[in-house]
């Protein structure tokens, strides 16, 4: 009891910077403890159980159908664009009315904002800049290629574009601090989306390479290495230090740097936490140039540290989880979740195998994660996500949030302090551990459960005839926090749990104290529905089709 207020007590004074200690709601912001992270809302720890809304959605016309989709999701938070055109369609003329709209519906709908400001690039394009941006070559440059012809994507080196977009980023930072400072219904902003380039690995203008020519700043010495086989000097210029990997790790910093400056402009009027997102290069393939197999300059999981070093103002870099296999998944969980990068999924996939994946995010420790293309504006983006545009897409992960939401704040918590653990059922399908405290935890997926899957043949395998309807593909997944010695919440679905001793408890027989199934209420209290026992417990703990939460006591005998 004592450890849990002394938490408290250090977690509150995380929570509020002093220079907002005695203000109404303190402003959302970033929190780090022993390389974990927690997102601060209304000074307290945040899960965005989020939705993604589809591009076009940012009118007004078009947010019903984006509330509905968010209500079905269980979503405590919305993430939507706003787009620099509609922002800003004639120069130096800025229409607040959508945004005021889109806050004034999501406080009656009691959900949370965060905002994708779609600028200079959006999927590395320019096609979300005013058209008075976008058909001026000459004063917003696009990059060039080594063929000495225009890219279609504006350069990171455009003075004016730079400038421009600054002042409309200002402009809508000023203008949420105005009519949403009392409400805090904004709680994160993502700067440019899905930034990079395709096609050319850097700018070869005129300007691109004078810059190019530059000596490495040493920020960015500081944190980025060459890979081990580059033996590039200290220091010197991009060539020099990183040889065949300078024109990307230029091309990163140059955009960066870009977004450092918009970034920074706005946290100066309004001080939100914001994020970049990344369309993700292959985690599994071996580290080797650019060769045109993902988009430059964005921050891939390579390049964190050139983005950390450019663009302080950028609390996190989040992976966009569109790679569906979960050996890849993974790799880009642990790639991107570091001390110095919350793990943030700012977009995955809407297909219903992407719903198990929760589990795994939000038990590593994640402050959030959104699926995209949560909206019934009859649009699929299959085969990226769904075919489906209607609640059968939205179900599977409305069933995960509705059992994590009134958990929520705990979760971040629990995440804080380092008691979360998560697993989803692998492409494989087979059993996986994970280590707790003094407690080993193994999670078999496709089992009945009352008994085994049979073993007809007498083979000692799985009868392949003879598994559970609805566990055709792989669903299953749980996540776990250890909230006492001998204390777990379970929360999952479609996944066999056996629990064994370890550590201090290794060797030593062990059964279930109890195993509670029921829910958090809004106190943060316990709510026991029922005991889970006799042949609900004899064959390991055996979670259902729908998500549910158990309260589990182990104890050694
Ligand atoms: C990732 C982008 O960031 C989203 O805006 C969207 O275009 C999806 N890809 C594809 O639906």
């Amino acid at each position: 009891m004592k450890k849990t207020a002394n938490l408290l007590a250090v977690l509150c004074a995380l929570a509020l910077p002093p220079a907002l200690a005695g203000t109404a709601v303190p402003i959302p912001h970033l929190v780090q403890k022993d390389g974990r992270h927690a997102l601060i809302v209304d000074g307290q720890p945040y899960t965005m159980l989020g939705a993604q809304a589809h591009n076009s959605s940012n009118y007004p016309g078009a947010l019903d159908k984006v509330w509905a989709a968010v209500k079905d999701a269980h979503a405590n938070t919305l993430e939507i664009p706003v787009a620099w055109e509609q922002f800003e369609p004639a120069e130096g003329k800025f229409d607040f009315s959508y945004v005021d709209t889109l806050l004034a519906q999501a406080r009656q709908h009691k959900v949370r904002l965060v905002l994708l400001w779609f600028g200079t690039w959006k999927n590395t394009g320019p096609q979300y800049a005013p058209e008075w941006v976008r058909f001026n070559n000459e004063r917003f440059p696009r990059m060039i290629g080594k063929d000495g012809k225009n890219s279609y994507c504006l350069s990171p080196l455009g003075e004016q574009t730079l400038k421009a977009d600054t002042r409309a980023f200002t402009a809508l930072m000023a203008h949420l601090k105005k009519i949403d400072e009392a409400h805090r219904t904004v709680i994160m902003v993502q700067v440019e989306n899905e930034v990079g380039t395709y096609g050319t690995v850097r700018d070869f203008g005129p300007a691109g390479e004078a810059a190019f020519r530059q000596p490495v700043p040493t920020a960015v010495l500081a944190r980025k290495k060459a890979p081990p086989s580059v033996a590039g000097a200290p220091s010197g210029s991009w060539s020099e230090v990183y040889g065949p990997y300078a024109d990307e790790y230029f091309h990163a910093w140059a955009v960066a740097s870009y977004i450092e400056q918009i970034a920074k402009a706005g946290r100066a009027v309004y001080d939100l936490p914001m994020f970049v997102n990344n369309a993700l290069r292959d985690p599994l393939e071996p580290m080797a140039p650019w060769k045109g197999n993902f988009a430059s300059g964005g921050p891939t999981y390579d390049v964190i540290d050139i983005y950390k070093a450019a663009a302080p103002h950028i609390d996190v870099a989040g992976p966009d989880l569109y790679m569906p296999e979960s050996a890849k998944l993974g790799a880009t969980l642990a790639l991107f979740q570091r001390p110095d990068n919350a793990l943030f999924v700012p977009e995955m996939g809407n297909a219903p195998g992407y719903a198990r994946y929760i589990y795994q995010i939000l038990g590593r420790g994640a402050i959030g994660v959104a699926p995209f293309g949560i909206d019934y504006a009859e649009y699929s983006n299959y085969p990226l996500g769904s075919k489906a545009s209607d609640k059968t897409m939205v179900e599977p992960f409305g069933r995960v949030f509705a059992a994590f939401r009134p958990m929520a704040q705990l979760w971040a918590r629990w995440s804080l302090e380092g008691r979360t653990h998560g697993i989803a059922e692998s492409d494989e399908r087979t059993p996986q551990s994970v280590a707790l405290k003094d407690w080993k935890v193994t999670a078999s997926f496709r089992q009945w459960q009352f008994g085994n899957v049979v073993d007809v043949k007498g083979d000692g395998k799985a009868d392949q005839q003879d598994y559970p309807a609805g566990t055709e593909s792989p669903n299953g997944g749980a996540a776990l926090a250890q909230t006492g010695d001998n204390e777990f919440i379970v929360v999952g679905q479609r996944v066999r749990l056996a629990f064994e001793g370890s550590g201090a408890n290794a060797g030593k027989p062990s059964m279930y104290a109890r195993v509670e199934e029921g829910r958090f209420d809004a106190a943060g209290k316990w709510v026991m529905e029922r005991n889970w026992n006799g042949d609900q417990t004899d064959w390991g703990i055996n979670l259902p089709a729908t998500p549910t939460v158990l309260k589990i006591r182990m104890r050694t005998h």
